[in-house]
C-alpha cells in the first residue's frame, strides 16, 4: 500500500468521524491520531524502501553464483590398466609411461586413455591418486609425473614366499591450464595386471580452479 494510499483512507477517517458528529475534542484526538499515522507510514515507507535495496542486492548476488556454479568446470576421471587376462607388465629397461585404457569415469575428458595423459582444462589445484599390484617376487615401482617433474612414488621390494602386495598414494597438485600427469613404470620393474578386479588405478579431479 503505498503512502498516498494510507493517507487517504486516514482522511476518508476522520471525515467519517466529523460527520458522524464527534465531539471537539475527539477531533483534536483524531489530528493527533492523524499526525502519528502519517509519521507511522513515512517510517513504513523507509524501511520498505531500504528492504526492496536490500532484496535486490541479493537477488543479483543469486545470479552471479548460480552462474559461476553453472560455469564451474567438471573434471574427474578413474581409470585402470586394461587387460583382458592376467599376466605381467615390465621388466622394461627403462622408466616407461603407464597407460591406464580402461576408463571408468572421464567427466570433462581431461584423461586421454589413448595416451595415458591428463591434461589440465583450467589452472587450478587437483588431486591425484593412483596404486598397484606387484606379483609377489617382483619388484614394483611407480611414480607420478607433472610434466618431466616427479612427484611422488610407490616401491614394493621382491621377497620371496609372499603374496601379491598392493601400493598406493596420493598428491595435490596445482596445475597451470595445459599441465600434464601421468605414471610411469621404474626401469626393471614389474606390475601386475589383473584381468578380473583391477588393482592398478590412476584417479584425479579438479579441487578448485585458481
Ligand atoms: C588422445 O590422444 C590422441 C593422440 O594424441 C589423439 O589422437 C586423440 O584425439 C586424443 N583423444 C581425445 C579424446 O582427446
Ligand atoms: C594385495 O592384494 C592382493 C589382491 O587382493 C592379495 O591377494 C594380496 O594378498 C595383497 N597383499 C597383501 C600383502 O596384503
Amino acid at each position: 500500500m503505498s503512502k498516498s494510499t494510507v493517507t487517504r483512507l486516514v482522511l476518508l477517517a476522520y471525515i467519517m468521524c466529523l460527520t458522524l458528529g464527534g465531539s471537539e475534542d475527539s477531533v483534536v484526538d483524531i489530528y493527533t491520531e492523524l499526525k502519528e499515522l502519517k509519521y507511522l507510514v513515512g517510517e513504513l515507507s523507509s524501511r520498505l524502501n531500504t528492504a526492496e535495496a536490500a532484496v535486490t542486492v541479493q537477488r543479483a548476488l543469486v545470479e552471479d553464483l548460480k552462474k559461476e556454479y553453472k560455469e564451474r568446470p567438471k573434471v574427474a576421471f578413474s581409470a585402470s590398466l586394461l587387460s583382458s587376462e592376467s599376466k605381467q607388465h615390465g621388466p622394461i629397461n627403462a622408466e616407461t609411461k603407464l597407460v591406464f585404457g580402461k576408463v571408468l569415469t572421464n567427466i570433462g575428458n581431461a584423461y586421454n586413455s589413448t595416451t595415458g595423459l591428463f591434461t589440465a582444462p583450467v589452472r587450478g589445484v587437483y588431486y591425484f591418486r593412483f596404486s598397484g599390484n606387484g606379483y609377489a617376487g617382483h619388484d614394483m615401482g611407480l611414480s607420478i609425473f607433472k610434466g618431466d617433474q616427479r612427484m611422488m612414488s610407490v616401491y614394493e621390494y621382491h621377497s620371496s614366499g609372499e603374496s601379491n602386495d598392493n601400493a598406493s598414494n596420493g598428491v595435490t597438485l596445482q596445475l597451470d591450464q595445459g599441465e600434464v600427469v601421468y605414471m610411469k613404470l621404474w626401469i626393471n620393474s614389474w606390475v601386475f595386471l589383473d584381468g578380473r578386479y583391477d588393482y592398478c588405478s590412476f584417479s584425479g579431479f579438479l579441487l578448485f580452479p585458481m
